[in-house]
């Protein structure tokens, strides 16, 4: 099995943990640590980083050539407000009819949270599977401050990060899920768009996935009402499996698996 690190540990020299004036101490040293990296609290010395990870005020962001990645749930605000979400692909795939309460969510591929927040806000109770070390300290780190936002906090309390390798995860479950949601990167693009550039951050954190096929078995092992697996519009089925059914929008495509 791949380990799990990032792409940019070819060089971890390249990388610094700098812990800013208010930030919290104890998730700094602790992504320090799991990443074998340096901390450091010097201004000039995290300058001279090419890769950053900044504990601030503000919580964490990740930064690399004049380019900054943070989760952002407040973006989403458009796509959440009364009702709108439960118009969301996302959700009307991932729904049972008829069902609303205490459903419960496995996203098994977290990323930054976004499709797990609309999870979350349309009432699912959602574990977040991630592997990547720092892109799961991001993760944590949004999740909290979505906490602390009026509006959002009641469906980020819904939320519940575990950092580790949904295909070692999926097995240790006590309860089969409602549904599981399996997100894995999708083939890298050559993008020069500014709204691209939180996609080009990512790619640089992300490894391409090489093990999908055991991702979809781990996923059927552990039992799930209904597995959603979002792709491109055009894209081949994950691990070449033909769902039930899919739901298509212009550029994505949700593909249902009902067990
Ligand atoms: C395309 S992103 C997911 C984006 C996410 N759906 C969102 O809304 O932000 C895929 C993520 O899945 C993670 N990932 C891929 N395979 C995984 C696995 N087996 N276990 C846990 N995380 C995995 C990657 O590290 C990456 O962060």
């Amino acid at each position: 099995m791949e380990e799990a690190k990032t792409n940019i540990f070819k060089d971890p020299d390249r990388i610094r943990v700098f812990l800013e004036k208010g930030g919290e101490r104890g998730s700094a040293e602790k992504l320090a640590r799991t990443l074998g990296v340096a901390l450091t609290e010097d201004p000039k010395e995290a300058a001279d980083a090419d890769v950053l990870l900044r504990y601030a005020k503000n919580g964490l962001s990740f930064e690399s050539e004049g380019q900054v990645l943070r989760g952002d749930f407040e973006n989403l605000r458009h796509r959440l407000e009364k009702g709108r979400v439960d118009h969301e692909l996302l959700v009307k795939a991932a729904k049972f009819k008829g069902e609303k309460e205490g459903l419960t969510a496995i996203d098994a591929t977290a990323g930054l949270g976004e499709d797990s927040m609309l999870l979350a806000f349309a009432g699912f109770n959602v574990t977040l599977i991630e592997r990547d070390p720092i892109i799961a300290a991001l993760l944590k780190d949004t999740v909290r401050r979505g906490t602390r936002l009026r509006d959002l906090s009641e469906a980020a309390g819904r939320m519940t990060v575990v950092e580790g390798d949904s295909i070692e995860e999926l097995p240790k479950l006590m309860d089969p899920p409602d549904v599981i949601l399996l997100d894995p990167m999708f083939p890298a693009k050559k993008n020069t768009g500014l709204v691209k550039k939180k996609f080009q951050m990512i790619y640089l954190l992300e490894r391409q996935s090489m093990d999908e096929a055991d991702l979809l078995k781990a996923a059927i092992l552990a039992r799930p009402r209904k597995i959603v697996i979002k792709r491109p519009a055009a894209g081949p089925f994950l691990g070449d499996m033909k769902p039930g059914y899919s739901l298509s929008g212009k550029t994505i495509r949700y593909d249902c698996i009902v067990l």
